[in-house]
């Protein structure tokens, strides 16, 4: 039996600070980095997401060792070069980071492994990454000429390229850049906008050289990364959820602690401001590689925007939640060149706008976007997850403006890239005191 969650607020204030998980990309790079490079790594702040631990059991498959207490982390890897053959496939669940960036890994690796992933992620496309790997050398296979899991890497030497990437994202960079960290020459990588570069970021810190020029990154082939200490920052796509609970509530206020600050993750901030909520970045610092700080974010007026072009990829994953925030500001907001929704852990396009329409939401899809007329009243209802954690976090968030409970199907999927939601949505709620 599927199970459900009901969830219900009466005119509710949301107010206090929060701590939000670690970055879900910034902790599978740390893993992945740490089990490349020779020696010790120690991670602090890791993500215990379900996506982040099929990282550690697979390389732990390959002959790292890897102990986690929580969110500490410590890896201890002989490198790359002397990684071992598995005895199983490598199962990366609903893992899209997971699965991509491993088939760049394992394409220059001495090993040979099968990748293999949940019943979402063996439906979204591979292609886009085993076209660029195999014209490096790779030898990948597997059904429907290599376009979905389950595919089998049979790691070998590779070239390195010049490759154009035809969707900007950052898992085709990335899988490419660690492929092209053992392949023999440089690999130049060409963006159409610019997405998250963790990679590049942490690449460097764990001693490699590579160059970045505006859309364009190349990295040297042959070099070797030694372990280093990572501290992974909150994850900015997780705090987006309570960020726009504070903005979409009157009277309510939120502190946001630690989190990431990269500016290739920063458009929600930037189109919370444009909408017309009140973001103030109160700290930033700047350890380690990766820029965080303490950002509080509380309600105004709210007017609708056109949301396109370069910003997309820095806010890709927030815009099931933006979408909600939408249907509370006044006039129209037009998002459009996000074809890329369509192709994530469920349709997001297709899903925000059924479960969002189910509450009285005035949406409409697009083959790129959606448009959202607002301001509406929301009922409750009964809304599916479709097994994607950002779809069930949107769910539990719009029970803080509808008028009625709302009934989460599969909220478990949560868990992937927060596990403790529910407790900080508890904790950050209180009931309005009436004047
Ligand atoms: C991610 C990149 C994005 C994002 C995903 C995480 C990453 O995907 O949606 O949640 O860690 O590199 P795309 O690269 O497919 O845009």
């Amino acid at each position: 039996m599927v199970e459900t969650k009901t969830v219900e607020y009466d005119k509710p204030l949301v107010k206090g600070s929060i701590k939000v998980p670690g970055d879900k990309s910034i902790s599978h790079r740390a893993i992945m980095l740490g089990s490349i490079a020779k020696g010790r790594t120690a991670i602090k702040g890791f993500l215990d997401g379900e996506d982040c631990l099929r990282t550690i059991e697979i390389f732990k498959r390959l002959g790292v060792s890897i102990e986690r207490k929580g969110t500490d982390v410590v890896v201890d890897s002989p490198g790359i070069g002397k990684w071992t053959t598995p005895k199983e496939e490598l199962y990366a669940g609903n893992s899209g980071t997971t699965a991509r960036l491993m088939l760049g890994i394992l394409s220059g690796s001495p090993v040979t492994s099968t990748m293999t992933g949940d019943d979402s992620l063996s439906k979204r496309p591979m292609k886009r990454v085993t076209t660029p790997l195999q014209s490096m050398g790779a030898s990948i296979a597997g059904a429907e000429s290599g376009d979905f899991l389950p595919l089998t890497i049979e790691g070998t030497e590779l070239e390195g390229i010049d490759y154009n990437m035809p969707v900007a994202s950052a898992q085709v960079k990335s899988a490419i850049l660690f492929a092209g960290l053992n392949a023999e020459g440089e690999t130049v990588v060409r963006e159409t906008a610019v997405s998250r570069d963790h990679t590049e970021r942490m690449l460097k810190q764990f001693g490699a050289e590579l160059v970045q020029d505006g859309k364009t990154v190349s990295i040297k082939g042959g070099q070797a990364l030694t372990g280093t200490d990572v501290t992974v920052p909150g994850d900015i796509s997780s705090a987006a959820f309570f960020m726009v609970a504070a903005a979409m509530i009157e009277g309510s206020e939120v502190d946001f602690l630690d989190v990431g600050l990269n500016p290739t993750r920063t458009g929600i901030i930037e189109v919370l401001r444009q909408m017309g909520a009140k973001v103030d970045i109160l700290e930033q610092n700047g350890e380690m590689g990766e820029p965080y700080g303490v950002v509080k974010v509380s309600h105004d007026r709210l007017e609708g925007i056109e949301i396109s072009g370069d910003i997309i990829p820095t806010l890709i994953d927030e815009l099931p939640i933006i979408a909600l925030l939408a249907t509370q500001a006044t006039g129209t907001t037009v998002i459009k060149d996000a074809g890329e929704l369509r192709v994530k852990e469920t349709d997001r396009i297709a899903a925000v706008t059924d479960e969002l329409t189910k509450l009285g939401a005035n949406v409409k899809a697009t083959d790129d976007g959606m448009i959202i007329e607002g301001p509406t009243a929301l009922s409750g209802g009964e809304l599916k997850s479709y097994g994607d954690h950002r779809i069930g976090m949107m769910a539990a968030i719009a029970s803080l403006v509808s008028d009625g409970p709302i009934h989460i199907e599969d909220p478990s999927c949560i868990a992937i890239s927060y596990p403790n939601f529910f407790d900080h949505l508890s904790q950050i709620v209180s009931a309005r005191i009436e004047e």
